[in-house]
């Protein structure tokens, strides 16, 4: 039978996008795929982690499943709360997704560190002689005669907002300028009002920080899930997407545009800015991130040699890339060192300062791979470790992001194992802090030796506490750990930790702990002689540094030498919205910044090996439990 077509408007903190809903898709499927949202799928859309949850508030959709009955309450059903993996529409419909929960926009922690305020936009307010019979010239002539005005070139964006402009502002205007272009005419005096946006795309968040150029600000921030996710969660299942639909790197542009777009709406809205009074938008995220969003090819990236089409700073006009913000507002990418030491990683090292420093430090950011830098101002080495997402819970049975409902610390006191969420919800998951600390605790109790391997409750030590005792399970004929029981979570399964799950880690570990030997043994020091351990990224800020020692990920030289920074590469592509000289910095860290491609390099293959193995004395030494 011929599936008739409906009209879908989805609704999202009062956005709207519809649609017709051409097959026999469900409506997550549906909203991932042909809408700017995204909603968060765990389970994969099978129903059991209820995280696709949308309001259907008219129309007539399919009935609700077995499923759907087990995880909402009745309320819920009542209020027309329904799964979207679960349901198909049977008319036109309306549909309402909760912000929060699709993450479209958390509100995450502004920066509020002071930040040097060194503008190249500039704002200057003139008063012009009106037109009359016997003075004819040109609004544009008009404006380029202007007795002092540096500008010189008015782009035709700009061009078309002079006359409105001229005319409503009874001839005093507001000339927003970057050395000599005007990137926007405005009627009156707005000299005060001058904003710009700096982003940071990560591979999985997305988050963005509206900054006063003029106070150097920081004034909102939005985070989100980045939306291009449903593409794949790493870069190589992206890129591969652009190789494998003739379309793909156009839909990755513009998932990712569309989002950009979308988090600098909000932010002006919600602080009640005209978004043409934001300039210009600085980009900050690895060379396959970067790629994308200016939808340059990254497919090369992808194999050796891994080469990019740019490492280079680049401005670009935001109408070019269909961001709404000032008619002659641009959009700038910071520069990057390689395909895999790209934008973020030069702006975290921006943000830290210790391109700058005498003392030697060492940076690492563990994300969806693992980014190192060690140096000071004399010389910095870098590299990229194919550590994997495990970190940041991909190809871990249970594991998730930072979202909500994440178990995200794992305690153990007076034989009593404990836990606590993201956001104090229900269990969904493991997420990266959770998974290094519940791993340190088995570690520490023998319950997975130094080569790995995981216990089985027959052989589990003497004195291995009850509570440990009775999480000692199987799974598919192998051990593994029962943190949550099926009764504990809405997964309609239980959450462990795999003797595969380790295996993972145990990789992912061993290869940043790999690279920093590698680049100690490069600059030709010993890691005592670091001063600072500088710990960039979302998963560095939640990561207790004893559990992380206690595994083995971070060296036990410099536990007491760990510095958090938090969104480094946000913070730094907001230093180098407010700042030239920043800009220059980021330039001279490209290039001193030498990088060392470890596929190919001896040293990082023998050190792989030796830190693959946990060590029982880590955990002993810091008296962590
Ligand atoms: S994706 Fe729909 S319930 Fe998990």
């Amino acid at each position: 039978m011929e599936r008739k077509n409906h009209t879908l408007h989805v609704f999202r903190d009062g956005r709207e996008n519809f649609g017709e809903f051409k097959d026999s898709s469900n409506l997550l499927e549906y909203i991932n795929n042909h809408t700017p949202f995204s909603l968060p799928a765990p389970c994969a859309g099978k129903g059991r982690c209820g995280k696709c949850r949308i309001t259907v508030s008219s129309g007539e959709v399919t009935p609700l499943t077995e499923e759907e009955k087990k995880i909402l309450s009745e309320k819920e059903i009542a209020r027309g709360v329904r799964l979207a993996c679960m349901t198909r529409p049977l008319s036109d419909i309306v549909l309402v997704m909760d912000g929060e929960k699709a993450g479209v926009g958390n509100k995450s922690a502004v920066i509020t560190e002071k930040m040097e305020v060194h503008p190249f936009l500039h704002k200057d307010l003139y008063t012009l002689n009106g037109p009359h019979l016997h003075d004819q010239i040109s609004d544009h002539s008009r404006m380029l005669s202007v007795a002092g005005t540096p500008v010189r070139h008015i782009p035709l964006s700009v061009l078309r907002q002079v006359p409105g402009a001229l005319r409503e502002g009874g001839y005093t205007i507001t000339v927003c300028r970057d050395g000599d272009t005007a990137l926007a005419v405005e009627p009156g005096d707005t000299r005060e009002q001058c904003y710009g946006v700096a982003v940071d795309i990560g591979t999985t968040t997305v988050a963005s920080y509206l900054i006063d150029l003029t106070t150097g600000k920081n004034l909102d921030v939005i985070s989100a899930l980045n939306a291009q996710e449903i593409y794949g969660a790493d870069v190589i299942s992206r890129i591969n997407h652009t190789m494998t639909d003739a379309d793909g790197l156009k839909k990755l542009q513009e998932k990712i545009i569309d989002q950009i777009d979308y988090m600098v709406r909000i932010l002006a809205d919600r602080n009640q800015i005209n978004r043409e009074r934001i300039y210009t938008v600085v980009i900050a995220g690895n060379t396959t991130m970067v790629h994308l969003v200016l939808g340059l090819p990254p497919k090369n990236i992808a194999a050796a040699p891994f080469i990019s089409v740019t490492t280079e700073a680049l401005t670009v006009p935001a109408g070019g890339l269909s961001l709404s913000i000032a008619p002659g507002g641009t959009v700038y990418t910071l520069p990057g060192v390689s395909g895999y030491v790209g934008a973020d990683i030069v702006a975290a090292v921006l943000a830290s300062g210790m391109a700058e420093s005498g003392p030697l430090s060492l940076l690492i950011d563990i994300g969806t791979n693992g980014e190192i830098v060690l140096g000071n101002r004399d010389r910095l080495v870098c590299c990229s470790t194919a550590a994997g997402p495990a970190f940041e819970g991909a190809q871990i049975r249970n594991g998730v992001g930072g979202i909500a409902g994440a178990v995200n610390k794992v305690r153990m006191q007076d034989g009593i194992i404990s836990f606590t969420t993201i956001q104090n919800t229900r269990p969904l998951g493991i997420c990266g802090s959770g998974i290094v600390d519940l791993l340190s605790i088995l570690i520490g109790y023998h319950i997975v030796e130094e080569s790995g391997r995981m216990l089985s409750r027959g052989e589990a030590p003497e004195k291995t506490p009850k509570d440990l005792l009775d999480g000692m399970t199987t799974l598919d004929g192998e051990p593994a750990f029962l943190l949550v029981p099926e009764e504990g979570t809405d997964l309609g399964s239980p959450i462990l930790l795999t003797q595969k799950d380790v295996r993972e880690i145990q990789l992912a570990k061993a290869a940043i702990a790999a690279g920093i030997d590698t680049l100690v043994k490069k600059i030709g020091i010993n890691l005592e002689d670091i001063e600072v351990l500088y710990l960039a990224g979302g998963f560095g800020s939640y990561l207790h540094k004893a559990s992380a020692v206690a595994i083995g990920l971070l060296p036990w030289e410099l536990h007491d030498r760990v510095h958090t920074l938090g969104n480094a590469a946000g913070k730094g592509a907001a230093m180098a919205l407010l700042s030239l000289r920043a800009r220059e910095k980021c330039e001279a860290i490209r290039r001193k910044a030498e990088y060392i491609e470890l596929s190919s390099s001896p040293e990082f293959q023998d050190a792989y090996i030796e830190r693959m193995f946990f060590s029982q004395e880590n955990t002993k030494t810091h008296n962590i439990f």
